[in-house]
């Protein structure tokens, strides 16, 4: 049984490991395409519940050349880097796994991701700047709310950035709340390279994922 390491301001909850089961399945049903040499890259990781999640239930894991996780708070690094050494040795060491402490917006895809194919699990913070009223701890208001001149919209574009020459695919949760009807529509509009499609998450009606591939 995988024992997660957590800080006390921010704690997962099911959503995440919604989200990595949802990407186990898209990963082995929908992306054959994606045979070998695919980085798994949990962009917003936090302690890394979805990519290790994500790992440790993928009959597809062989495809799997690396896993990369990036989260920008340094306050959760440590938690992170606890539950990744849990992971190879649940892994043998047969997967290497490397862990960012970058901002997504500024990490610097092409020189530090060199695999051809990249697989995303994003778990984004929900609510936009200034909407809802913001927790005093910082390190919870990192984790729940984007910071100025971040948004859903911008982690698309900056996907959508990248997605030529490199082959990408993954699945964002977002809470449908926080963006407006025409949100979907508008933003295919800027897309260039990746498609997009919403999936509800049943009961859970606040919360959908979009799915996406080049
Ligand atoms: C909603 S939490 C999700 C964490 C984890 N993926 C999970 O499912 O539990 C969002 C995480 O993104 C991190 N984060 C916020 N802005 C970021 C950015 N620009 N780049 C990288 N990580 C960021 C936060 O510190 C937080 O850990």
């Amino acid at each position: 049984m995988f024992k997660y390491s957590q800080p006390v301001f921010y704690r997962f909850s099911e959503d995440s490991t919604f989200l990595a089961k949802k990407g186990v399945e898209f990963f082995c049903n929908d992306l054959k395409t994606f045979d070998k040499d695919v980085v798994l890259f949990d962009g917003f990781c936090g302690c890394g519940v979805v990519g290790i999640e994500f790992l440790l239930s993928c009959e597809g894991k062989k495809r799997i050349q690396q896993g990369v996780f990036l989260e920008k708070n340094p306050n959760m690094i440590s938690f992170c880097e606890m539950n990744l050494e849990q992971l190879r040795d649940e892994l043998k060491g047969n997967i290497p796994l490397e862990l960012y402490n970058e901002d997504f917006f500024k990490f610097i895809f092409e020189k530090k991701l060199l695999a051809s194919k990249i697989f995303f699990l994003i778990n984004p913070p929900y609510f936009k700047e200034n909407i809802q009223r913001q927790p005093e701890n910082e390190d919870r208001k990192k984790a729940r709310f984007f910071g100025q001149e971040e948004s859903l919209e911008k982690i698309f574009l900056k996907i959508d950035e990248i997605s030529v020459p490199k082959k990408t695919a993954g699945i964002v949760l977002y809470r449908v709340d926080q963006e407006d009807e025409e949100f979907v529509p508008n933003l295919r509009k800027k897309l260039r390279n990746i498609s997009i499609f919403v999936e509800g998450n049943g009961s859970k009606k606040l919360v959908d994922l979009i799915y996406f591939k080049s």
